[in-house]
């Protein structure tokens, strides 16, 4: 329920389009184009089904939001309606601005019926989505808190809680295709290494991962109050042992995990100029960082105040918009030999 207010509010701010289902394709060649975008979604006549989540714990912290409890996950965000609605919002800004959904070659093996892991599937837009378009597919999506639905799901989508870097409750070799967005901000190095180790694990022989990050230390034609904004942040990261600019690192730790035929697509997405996709993606990334902005002020204690730090992002977004600053964005595919 949860998801489709917040595509309805999305869209009715935005008055963009988007769909979920297909009319045509909106490219005419590569994986992953999406269909486009002319009318809102329906609901599946196959919603309702079980899922299996377990009993959760949360703290609420100082700024009243409620975050996740297990001392394990990393995660700087909040585990709150508010981030949950944020996230998918990103799902919806970002299938708009790259104009597709995945990257890997894996088109047809969808079309036929594949088993997909959505890794730290968060809300789960994506999986939703991915299990709306492809319905000869089995897609499951584990994250480390039930952000997910419960209950409201195509019959062909599960979820389960798990924490990518302790183990993927699922036996070895068991996904033809992984898919993995934005966990920067939830997984340190050592989280990292054995979460590689286990998406090796349970993908298949010859199957694809994919694995989606941003810069978000180095964007391009960044500002002097941007510059401050991303090396506060890389440094908030590094003293966590999260590294910050893991979208260039994926690389070389994609290759150590074991993977071959790696392949990197990198986009720069427009912050606050040009185009509507470059509105909306400011958009997100005005609520993120005011979303994580009490790790942020730990580091920079002026932003303690809310309408202090409001008004530096505010201005970093008019810095964005006369410096026509972009983010770089990494999209590896890769397989398991
Ligand atoms: C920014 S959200 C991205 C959600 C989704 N991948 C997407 O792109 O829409 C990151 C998600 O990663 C999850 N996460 C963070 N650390 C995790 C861990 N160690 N294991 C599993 N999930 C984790 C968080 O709970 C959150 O839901």
């Amino acid at each position: 329920m949860v998801f489709f207010i917040a595509l309805q509010s999305f869209l009715s701010k935005t008055k963009t389009k988007l769909v979920v289902f297909k009319k045509k394709k909106s490219r005419s060649s590569g994986d992953g184009g999406v269909d486009v975008l002319s009318d809102v979604p329906t609901t599946s006549s196959e919603t309702i089904a079980a899922s299996t989540t377990k009993d959760q714990k949360f703290q609420l912290r100082e700024d009243g939001r409620k975050y996740h409890a297990d001392e394990k996950v990393s995660y700087l965000f909040p585990s709150d309606d508010d981030e949950a609605d944020r996230v998918h919002q990103q799902h919806w800004i970002l299938r708009y601005a790259l104009q597709r959904n995945y990257h890997a070659p894996v088109t047809q093996l969808l079309q036929q019926g594949i088993t997909v892991l959505d890794s730290g599937c968060g809300p789960a837009t994506w999986t939703l989505e991915m299990g709306e378009t492809y319905p000869n597919s089995k897609f499951h999506g584990i994250d480390a808190s039930s952000v997910f639905p419960e209950t409201i799901k195509p019959a062909n989508v599960e979820f389960c809680v798990a924490n990518i870097a302790e183990r993927i409750p699922f036996p070895d070799n068991t996904f033809d295709y992984i898919h993995q967005r934005l966990l920067i901000l939830g997984l340190t190095n050592n989280d990292w290494e054995n979460a590689l180790k286990e998406l090796y694990r349970v993908l298949k022989p010859g199957g694809y991962i994919e694995i989606v990050e941003p810069d978000m230390q180095d964007l391009c034609n960044m500002g002097p109050l941007l510059h401050k904004t991303q090396y506060t942040m890389s440094e908030m990261l590094l003293s966590r042992n999260m590294p910050p600019k893991i979208a260039i690192e994926l690389q070389d730790r994609i290759t150590r995990a074991g993977f071959v035929n790696i392949e990197l697509q990198m986009t720069p997405l427009h912050l606050n100029h040009t185009d509507k996709a470059g509105y909306l993606l400011w958009g997100d990334y005005k609520h993120a960082y005011l979303n994580i902005r009490p790790v942020m002020a730990a580091r920079n204690p002026e932003w303690q105040d809310v309408q202090v730090y409001e008004k530096y992002i505010d201005a970093c977004g008019k810095e964005a918009e006369t410096n026509k600053t972009c983010v770089n964005w990494y999209a590896y595919y890769a397989q398991k030999p």
